[in-house]
């Protein structure tokens, strides 16, 4: 049986302020439902500044963090980027790896976001790989030829060690902060592709790695995407700042 997964992707957003009532928030939400935890994993993406608030905030919680990106170079002259080693200095336990943010407006390619996965994963951090087709496409039929190519390169760049915690998130690029969602049945479909494209790899693989989804989820629509049986939880952008709209998606993936 696989753990549901819901996690919050703040993106660029938030003050020491927002972030503080954001945490406490979450931590009151989660003390008054403490089964939710055992329940469902639950995590947070703050931007990397806030990781020592997210840590201080969350330590004796059940949520986890993780960062947005990470870089593949362990130190030294790599400019803006943070490593590893340094995510774990402040006991972050995920990543995201290739989001379509970072795909689209900072040009990682499908071997940046393989490597990338190869270096969270060998550290031991949770690498959260985001897969997904823009509308031209999916309206182009070729989704599944998208997805498959991005899965594929990580498959077959990174080590399997790297790959015992690997989650992935389809989370179509025309559904992202735009309100418009993947309807249950897209999703469920594009979700047992990737579970089926992961058993030709790895038997073991297919059936443990969660694949969530993501892309205007939201209270309202969780319950009946998450449904589907390849459906794993979700990875929420927009409604992860709000801390009702979160902790009941959170309860949707229960
Ligand atoms: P959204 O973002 O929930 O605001 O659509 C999802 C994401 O980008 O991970």
């Amino acid at each position: 049986m696989r753990k549901p997964l819901v996690a919050g992707n703040w993106k660029m957003n938030g003050t020491r302020e927002t972030v503080s009532a954001l945490l406490d928030g979450l931590q009151t939400g989660l003390s008054g439902e403490k089964e939710l935890g055992n329940k469902v994993d639950i995590a947070v993406f703050p931007p990397a500044i806030f990781a020592q608030q997210v840590a201080d905030a969350l330590t004796s919680t059940a949520v986890s963090w993780g960062l947005q990106n990470i870089c593949t170079e362990e130190k030294g002259a790599f400019t803006g980027e943070t490593s590893v080693v340094m995510a774990q200095e402040f006991s972050c336990t995920m990543v995201l790896a290739g989001h379509s943010e970072r795909r689209s407006l900072y040009g990682e390619t499908d071997a940046d976001v393989a490597a990338k996965v190869d270096r969270a994963g060998q550290a031991g951090l949770i690498p959260v790989l985001c897969v997904g087709e823009s509308l031209e496409e999916r309206e182009a039929n070729q989704t599944m030829e998208v997805v498959s190519r991005q899965v594929k390169a990580v498959l077959e760049q990174a080590s399997p060690a790297s790959l015992e915690k690997l989650v992935i998130a389809y989370e179509p690029v025309w559904a992202i902060g735009t309100g418009l969602t993947a309807t249950p049945e897209q999703a469920q479909e594009v979700h047992a592709s990737i579970r089926e494209l992961l058993a030709k790899h790895d038997a073991d693989m297919a059936a443990r790695t969660r694949i969530l989804y993501g892309g205007s989820v939201k209270g309202s629509n969780a319950a009946e995407i998450f449904a589907g049986p390849d459906v794993d939880g979700g990875l929420v952008g927009g409604a992860s700042l709000n801390v009702q709209d979160f902790l009941s998606i959170c309860r949707a993936a229960d």
